[in-house]
């Protein structure tokens, strides 16, 4: 048996000949090479699929790390990030002349993330740089909670997966465009939208963008995702699916949302397990993590 340090040594290894890992955060699991390394960040986008104008997160070992990532900090992220991280935040400050532009689809802004979970803060410690890294999944696809679940998706073409365990908090970082006045959510994620306007004494309306493109992934399972308003119009919904011959289940991340994020990948795999055609699922409040999961679920039925 090989203890989690001498793991963490192996993916130091890879990621310092250019390979890719599976990295465990306490949001998703991501796939992992060095920021720096312009080869590594292409073998990123090939194995996710993903098109090239689609930037990705670089990952930092602390907040006086992102002076070497950002061309300069606004008072906002500066703010931002002395509150939460580490932490599932994303700030999107205009980066340094030397960030690639394979990382940030070639935009003047680099978005970046101190992740909270020890194994991936074990990583950036000792491998003192920035690592890009989007979701472990291809793309389009529901993001990965647990290392089986990156196995399953990427197989061979990750050189090392670090089983961290499942992911605490289930759903991405929150992101927010620090370079515009407001600063601007452009997803929502693991820092409630509200933390983030009482953090920066914003409005809270200044909440998620429906317009940014680069965003518009689909979190999809191959069974059909319907949305219902209540539990009540779901079960309704699901009997006549059901009637009508179709495979169907209802999911209800309604009532302890910490708990109902931190399920939801998993249970839409699930949906796919079993060989579902279609997933009825209830929308939770548009509270708290209830933000992450609506958009969430609003993206895996299309409606993104
Ligand atoms: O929780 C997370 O954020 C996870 C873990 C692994 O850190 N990462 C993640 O990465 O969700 P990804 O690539 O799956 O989603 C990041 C999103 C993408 O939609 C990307 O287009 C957007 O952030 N993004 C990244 N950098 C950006 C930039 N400079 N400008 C605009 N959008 C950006
Ligand atoms: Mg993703």
């Amino acid at each position: 048996m090989s203890t989690e340090s001498d793991e963490v040594a192996r993916a130091l290894d890879i990621l310092r000949a250019g390979g890719l890992v599976g990295l465990p955060t306490e949001t998703v699991y991501g796939l992992a090479g060095d920021a720096t390394n312009e080869a590594a960040v292409r073998r990123i986008f090939a194995a996710k699929g993903r098109p090239a104008d689609h930037p990705l997160i670089v990952h930092i070992e602390d907040v006086s790390a992102m002076a070497s990532w950002a061309a300069a900090v606004p008072p906002s992220a500066a703010t931002l990030t002395a509150a939460c991280w580490p932490g599932p935040l994303t700030v999107l400050v205009p980066r340094a002349d030397h960030v690639l532009d394979v990382v940030t689809g070639g935009r003047d802004t680099v978005g970046l993330r101190v992740p909270a979970h020890p194994m991936a803060l074990d990583l950036l410690q000792r491998f003192g740089g920035g690592v890009a890294a989007p979701s472990a999944n291809r793309f389009g696809r529901v993001s990965p909670t647990t290392a089986a679940h990156v196995r399953a998706d990427l197989g061979d073409l990750v050189d090392l997966v670090l089983d961290g365990g499942p992911c605490p908090v289930g759903v991405e970082s929150t992101i927010v465009d620090c370079t515009v006045s407001p600063p601007q959510i452009l997803r929502s994620g693991g820092i409630p939208d509200e933390d983030v306007a009482t953090i920066l004494d914003i409005a809270a309306a200044s909440g998620p963008s429906r317009a940014s493109g680069m965003l518009a992934s689909h979190y999809a399972p191959t069974a059909r995702v319907e949305l219902a308003a209540s539990l009540a119009a779901a079960e309704a919904r699901a009997g006549e699916l059901a009637e009508s011959g179709l495979r169907v289940d209802v999911l209800d991340p309604t009532g302890d949302l910490a708990l109902a994020a931190h399920d939801l990948f998993s249970r839409l795999r699930e949906a796919d397990a079993r060989r579902l055609d279609v997933v009825v699922a209830v929308m939770p409040p548009a509270i708290g993590l209830g933000h992450a999961i609506r958009d969430r679920l609003r993206k895996a039925a299309g409606l993104g």
